[in-house]
């Protein structure tokens, strides 16, 4: 095999390449080639400075994630980093594109690094439930300082050249399209500078207020991560003790996090986000049809946030409303959602205008001739969508895309009203629908494949994270609330509070229990609007105008800064209504059976969804719940919990204890169900 390093000599100056597609990661093979190319430029006494750069579209972007977990081949990373800042010849980074993780960690390694200014420069191995575990901890706060060094390790977010310039990470910003021959030139004018600048030669100095200020301003963010703090650690120590002590510390941790449960669900998770793009029988070269104009019908907040998103991506948009008051209404929130990002400085005044110029309010649904794709965002009524979708019909041009935002109704149905349903897709986005990232996207019988396509694609333009559903009721997401609503409520029943049921789920990691979520949505949703009829706690709530956190009333009460608190009236509606519904004593119910009564029905719907076909993978479901729901990340998604913490035999005893009706597929997987049980 030939190795994907290799290196060209230009005069005194060694050029050391790595072509890797797709991204450079530093498999075996480019980590073998890198220390032989080092090697070779050492050995050569013409050769006075050395070079690394990639080919293709980027730096090296991290450790190839796809060995970890296995045996470890060739040379390590940190050997390799090693033997790069140790030649005794000054090596030059030349970097463009996101030179990430163990790529960032190489660069570190190099005496100097010169970069396009496009390139950036980050450690998102937190991101993975890791940390730099080639030097990179100890590096990067003796490079860069503390404070630079904890935002880049324990949040991962990626650092600009300029930035990474002006923190010293960077020596100089080279030419956009002549990044070798400018990296050579730079490489020539250093040659015979000593002593060469070795990071792990310098000191780090502490900075325990940045320490400090750091993690009170990232508490929240980090609740219940593990790899965050192990970051922290690190850097501190960078500050605290030698270079090859600190070292040590930061592979201990390194390796720590690399066995747990926590980096082992977030790497599932990255490659599960990147396999849900795939369509299993939809090959990925389909030809996509073109979208040059986007469609919006309905301009509540669904409808403004779905604008949002195609406005954000240069995307013109027409939204239809019926009145001309809802119409003014709808473009004004954008507007100030937009004015809004702007103030905090995440948007410029003029791409807000940008945004607004392409958005085109209108009260004509004959508007839409000219869409490409057309979004009906109007309220889950079967009958209203139907008479849209056959008006649409009437109206779009041939080809058009026709997709609705519902949460639960049928695809099919809607899509047999037109006489076009091969055009027909469900685009279902969650709110706020300009901030969640999940899209799911509905199946039905007979949507062509390229619509289908065009969509997955569309959505990445659009920065969504898009998984296939098929038509099922409430889809993938919200089928699996189903069960985990009706055993809240029925855990009420029992003695059971909202506050306790909600607490096991924040505690587990979401951002808000099922109590919580209701308050928030309207307990009012599908509400049947008769006040004498009451069925449930909910249409008791729902009786007495406790509509939730609109109305300062519903599981909770609120303040008026909507902070909650216990209800004692909810609690007396309880009692009322499980005195009226003859329900048995009252009972201490424990957390644990919380989490067995809520969170494994789950599981157990989300087995059921795959075992008829209407999620194409297990982690698709796991992605659902991650970017839809907050499940927590470090949890790796409901299927991936299942199977890693909670382990099939304790979910299907559990499940079997409580009564549930168990999917089949679990069964197959648990070995002894009987015995646990
Ligand atoms: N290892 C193995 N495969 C990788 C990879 C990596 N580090 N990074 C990306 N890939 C693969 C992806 O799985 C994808 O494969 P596919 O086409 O078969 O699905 C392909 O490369 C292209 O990736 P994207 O679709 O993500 O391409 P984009 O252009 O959208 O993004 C990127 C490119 C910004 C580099 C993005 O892929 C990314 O963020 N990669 C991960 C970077 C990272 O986390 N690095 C740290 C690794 S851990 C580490 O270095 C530990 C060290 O400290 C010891």
């Amino acid at each position: 095999m030939t190795s994907p390093i290799r290196t060209e000599r230009h005069d005194d100056v060694l050029v050391v390449i790595s072509d890797s597609p797709p991204v450079n990661a530093l498999s075996a093979a480019v980590r073998e080639g890198l220390v032989a190319a080092i090697a070779e430029g050492s050995a050569d006494a013409s050769i006075t400075a050395m070079v690394i750069r990639c080919d293709g579209k980027t730096f090296f972007a991290g450790a190839d994630i796809t060995e970890f977990g296995k045996p470890p081949v060739g040379p390590m990373l940190p050997v390799v980093v090693d033997a790069i800042e140790a030649s005794d010849k000054p090596v030059v980074a030349a970097i463009h594109g996101t030179a990430l993780g163990g790529g960032c960690e190489v660069a570190l390694g190099c005496h100097y690094r010169v970069a396009v200014p496009s390139a950036v420069l980050g450690t998102p191995e937190v991101k993975l439930g890791l940390l730099p575990g080639a030097g990179g901890t100890q590096r990067l706060p003796r490079i860069a300082g503390v404070a630079m060094a904890l935002e880049m390790c324990a949040t991962g977010n990626p650092v600009p050249a300029k930035k990474a310039e002006a923190a010293g990470l960077i020596d100089r910003i080279v030419g956009e399209t002549s990044l070798e021959a400018d990296a050579i030139a730079f490489a020539r004018e250093i040659a015979g500078k000593r002593p060469l600048p070795r990071a792990s030669e310098r000191g780090a100095k502490a900075d325990p207020d940045a320490v400090a200020a750091f993690r009170k301003a990232n508490a929240r963010k980090f609740r219940g991560f593990e790899a965050p703090e192990a970051n922290i650690a690190c850097v501190v120590k960078a500050t605290e003790t030698p270079y090859a002590e600190g070292v040590h510390f930061e592979r201990e941790q390194f390796m720590r996090l690399m066995t747990g449960v926590q980096s082992a669900a977030q790497r599932h998770l990255f490659f599960a986000e990147r396999q849900a793009a795939k369509i299993n029988d939809v090959p990925a070269d389909t030809q996509l049809r073109p979208i040059k104009r986007v469609g919006v019908i309905g301009a509540g907040t669904m409808g403004g946030g779905i604008s949002m998103n195609f406005l954000s991506a240069g995307i013109p948009v027409t939204i239809v409303e019926m009145q001309q008051e809802a119409l003014d209404r709808g473009v004004g929130v954008v507007r100030k959602n937009y004015e809004a990002t702007a103030a905090k400085g995440r948007m410029k005044p003029e791409q807000v205008a940008a945004a607004m110029a392409a958005f085109t309010p209108t009260l004509g649904l004959e508007n839409l001739a000219d869409c490409d794709l057309i979004i009906e965002a109007v309220y889950e009524s079967m009958d209203v969508k139907k008479e849209i979708f056959a008006k649409l019909d009437t109206i779009c041009k041939p080809g058009a895309i026709l997709a609705s935002n519902t949460s639960y109704l049928d695809i099919d149905e809607i899509a047999a009203s037109t006489s076009r349903p091969q055009d027909v897709v469900g685009m279902h986005f969650f709110s706020p629908a300009n901030v969640m990232k999940l899209l799911e996207v509905v199946r039905g019988a007979k949507t062509a494949p390229d619509v289908l396509a065009t969509v997955m694609a569309l959505a990445k333009k659009i920065k969504k994270v898009a998984v296939v559903a098929g038509v099922t009721y409430g889809f993938i997401g919200n089928r699996m609330l189903m069960p985990r609503q009706v055993e809240a409520n029925k855990l009420l029943m029992e003695g059971a509070t909202p506050e306790q049921i909600d607490k096991v789920h924040v505690a587990f990691g979401m951002p808000m229990g099922p109590f919580q979520m209701a308050d928030l949505a309207g307990v009012d949703i599908g509400w049947h609007r008769d006040p004498t009829r009451i069925e449930n706690i909910r249409d008791a709530l729902a009786a007495e105008g406790r509509w939730g956190q609109k109305k300062q009333a519903g599981f909770y009460d609120y303040d008026e800064k909507r902070n909650p608190s216990p209800s004692p009236r909810v609690a007396e509606i309880i009692e009322e209504f499980r005195a009226k519904s003859g329900a048995g004593e009252k009972r201490e119910v424990s957390d644990q059976e919380i989490v067995e009564r809520t969170l494994y029905p789950m599981v157990n719907e989300g087995a059921l969804i795959l075992e008829e076909g209407k999620a194409q993978r297990a982690s698709d479901v796991d992605v659902v719940w991650i970017y839809g729901y907050g499940w927590p990340v470090y949890r790796g998604g409901p299927m991936f919990w299942a199977e890693h913490e909670v382990g099939y035999d304790k979910l299907v005893g559990g499940l079997e204890k409580h009564g549930f009706e168990v999917a089949k597929s679990l069964k197959a997987k648990a070995k002894t169900p009987e015995a646990v049980a």
